[in-house]
């Protein structure tokens, strides 16, 4: 901003005869930086004012600078080590050039400031804290009885007549106490109870009518050295004068950065709101001043929570991993792949990488969430792709699901949320898949819950479907069922309920044939099964399957759960775990040279410390990274927090003869 915008302090100030000394504030904030130099310094006003003469005139602080300081005259860190400067990060009062001092005049401000040195004040040394919090005044514990109001810090600033606010703040370290503060001859804090390890802040506005402001902390009822009052800072800023310049200025300096795409989009969109207020409250020409600060205090509030997005350039296998608005990424036992859809915003056909997953936010039971990016580290939240039900009657009176649910009948829509009920709904490992004939997107899932015969959580064991036009959904749910049964001339391993299913996964080989592989049989042996043209139901229904043709049964009684296939070199792998619950095991693989075919047990594919528990994860999906490098997506249960589960992502290797090897690593990129 162009110094000829600033506009002259005395147009902004209550008092209106403030003279403001920017002084060299060792590394901190600089005030008045923003434009270029400082303003003409004029540091004999204080005494035209005790004169009794208007200093308008002589003022030259902008009100950019004012600004730039947080309208602070003093910002004193208590107690920091002498000579002291400012830490990266703070705002330098501009009435002084270094963080605390005795009283005196200020080599670099002139101004007169500083706490009365008394034999008993000790510098208290940071304990937790940092900066402001760091070094603090307390008193030496021998001295202190008598304690009370007799013993306690006094500091005295050189200020101008006019309003002020105060913010005395107090670390506290030590065992609880309290704290009384006096200003200008006045209690403004009475008997405050000062926490443990807490931050305790107190702010209040005061007059100051002669040349100086005077302030006094103490406990007043304290006696022994546990009583003893402590202080980390003082804060004394001007009240301005709210005008329409000022806002504008304001408009100026919290200015983010352009375009907004660096933020997340709730703290761009809120900010951005506070900048249309100011904007629109400009030109009212009725406008007061209470509401010129109301608008000021929301825009400096929405500039200030601006929050940048996290950016990965890597995957770090466990840590937390945020989406592009900071919010932890919801998409457990999930899958990723790349998609080509019709992007809404930009009316072109795209290509993201898509991922959908369980959203664990609410614990066990929630409905699918979807992301969708560039380059597989940064995922943009694309929403809940398939909501669940909180009750049938929403069902019926809320739009998003009048519209989905359009045409559906009654004993329909009971199913519907028989299905999707939020409170006894398991939804879990969605996987998506594109059908080409119907230009839908397919979704199935892990559709469970408790039925007429049975309140257990997991005794529908069945395969829910739901189909989209976007792969961002909303997806209308179709129905959930159970599948293929084990043939007569078997060995059936859970007779008594045929044709579950539990954990799944999809895959549509070169033909566009789509399969389904999950758990049955009370997950003791995957199935593989056909899926028809639409993708939508079984190839054939179980009771005319063709045992081989339309479905296959592996390794009976081998109790595996979380498949993920996946083909390299015409060789189709099937990765899966033991049945654990939410605790990791063992993995283990499969090899065949085509769905439908043999498939030979591999054994577990990791090598290294941690293999036995697949390095703490379990199974969800294997893709394709655009190096042509395949990635093991895995699942880090958290069962105490599910929502705050962990994603194990990890290089999928092979060994010269076609062995899968899985390998953990700390942090690596494709
Ligand atoms: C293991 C499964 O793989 C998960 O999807 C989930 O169903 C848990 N069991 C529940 O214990």
């Amino acid at each position: 901003m162009g110094r000829d915008r600033g506009l002259r302090v005395a147009a902004l100030l209550l008092t209106g005869m403030l003279t403001v000394f920017a002084a060299a504030c060792g590394s901190g904030q600089r005030a008045g930086t923003a434009g270029g130099e400082p303003s003409v310094r004029v540091p004999q006003d204080i005494e035209k004012e005790q004169d009794g003469e208007s200093r308008a005139s002589g003022n030259e602080v902008t009100a950019e600078e004012l600004l730039q300081a947080d309208f602070l005259l003093y910002n004193v860190d208590c107690a920091s080590a002498e000579p002291a400067g400012f830490a990266e990060g703070q705002i330098c009062g501009l009435y002084q050039s270094v963080s605390d001092q005795p009283f005196g005049t200020d080599a670099g401000s002139g101004k007169t400031w500083g706490y009365r040195q008394e034999d008993y004040m000790v510098r208290e040394e940071d304990r937790l804290g940092e900066g402001f919090l760091a070094g603090k005044w307390t008193i030496k514990e021998e001295e202190y009885p008598p304690g009370g109001a007799e013993m306690g810090f006094a500091y005295d600033f050189q200020l101008p007549a006019g309003e002020y606010q105060v913010t005395v703040g107090f670390y506290n370290p030590f065992g609880p106490r309290k704290i009384d503060v006096d200003c200008e001859g006045r209690r403004m804090v009475e008997g405050e109870k000062l926490l443990r390890y807490r931050l305790t802040e107190k702010q209040f506005d005061v007059r100051v009518e002669d040349g100086e402001l005077n302030l006094k902390v103490y406990n007043e009822e304290g006696k022994r050295a546990m009583d003893i009052p402590i202080l980390s800072y003082i804060r004394i800023a001007i009240v301005p004068e709210y005008t329409g310049e000022l806002l504008e200025l304001a408009l100026e300096k919290y200015t983010a950065a352009e375009g907004g795409e660096m933020y997340t989009k709730a703290s761009y969109e809120r900010y951005e709101q506070a900048v249309r207020a100011a904007e629109a409250l400009r030109i009212q020409a009725s406008a007061k001043e209470a509401d010129y600060k109301e608008k000021f205090m929301e825009l400096k509030e929405g500039y200030t929570l601006l929050e940048k997005k996290c950016r990965y350039d890597s995957f770090r296998p466990g840590e937390q991993w945020r989406d592009t608005d900071n919010e932890l990424i919801q998409a457990h036992g999930g899958q990723v792949q790349q998609m080509r859809f019709l992007d809404d915003e930009t009316g072109e056909t795209a290509a993201r990488w898509v991922w959908v997953g369980e959203d664990k936010t609410a614990g066990a039971r929630g409905g699918i969430r979807a992301y969708s990016s560039e380059d597989l580290y940064n995922w943009q939240y694309e929403g809940i792709i398939m909501r669940n039900v909180s009750s049938r009657e929403q069902l019926e009176t809320e739009d998003y699901f009048k519209e989905l649910y359009e045409g559906y009948t009654e004993e329909q829509l009971d199913n519907v949320f028989r299905c999707l009920d939020a409170n006894s709904a398991i939804i879990e490992r969605p996987k998506l898949i594109y059908n080409e004939q119907t230009k839908q997107y397919v979704l199935w899932f892990h559709a469970d819950g408790p039925t007429e015969e049975s309140d257990s959580s997991y005794a529908a064991a069945s395969a829910g479907v739901a189909v989209s036009d976007s792969p961002f959904g909303p997806y209308r749910f179709i129905d959930r069922y159970r599948l293929n049964v084990c043939p007569e001339d078997q060995e059936d391993m859970y007779p008594s309920s045929r044709g579950m299913a539990r954990d799944m996964n999809l895959f549509v080989d070169e033909d566009k044939t789509a399969y389904i592989i999950y758990s049955s049989e009370e997950n003791l042996t995957l199935y593989i099964s056909k899926l028809n043209d639409e993708y939508t139901y079984l190839a054939t229904p179980p009771e005319k399957a063709v045992y081989g043709e339309d479905f296959i049964r592996l390794y009976p009684g081998a109790q595996r759960e979380a498949p993920a296939v996946f083909v390299r070199n015409g060789d189709y792998y099937l990765l899966s775990s033991g049945c654990t619950g939410w605790a990791p095991n063992q993995a283990r693989y499969y090899k065949s040279n085509s769905m439908l075919g043999e498939w030979e047990n591999m054994g577990d594919p990791c090598i290294g410390d941690d293999k036995v528990t697949t390095f703490d994860s379990q199974s969800t999906c294997v893709f394709e990274a655009p190096s042509g490098e395949l990635i093991y997506m895995g699942d880090r249960w958290n069962s105490d927090n599910l929502s705050d589960s962990r994603y194990i992502w990890l290089p999928v290797e092979f060994s010269e003869d076609g062995r899968m090897e899985l390998r953990w690593v700390n942090e690596w990129k494709y």
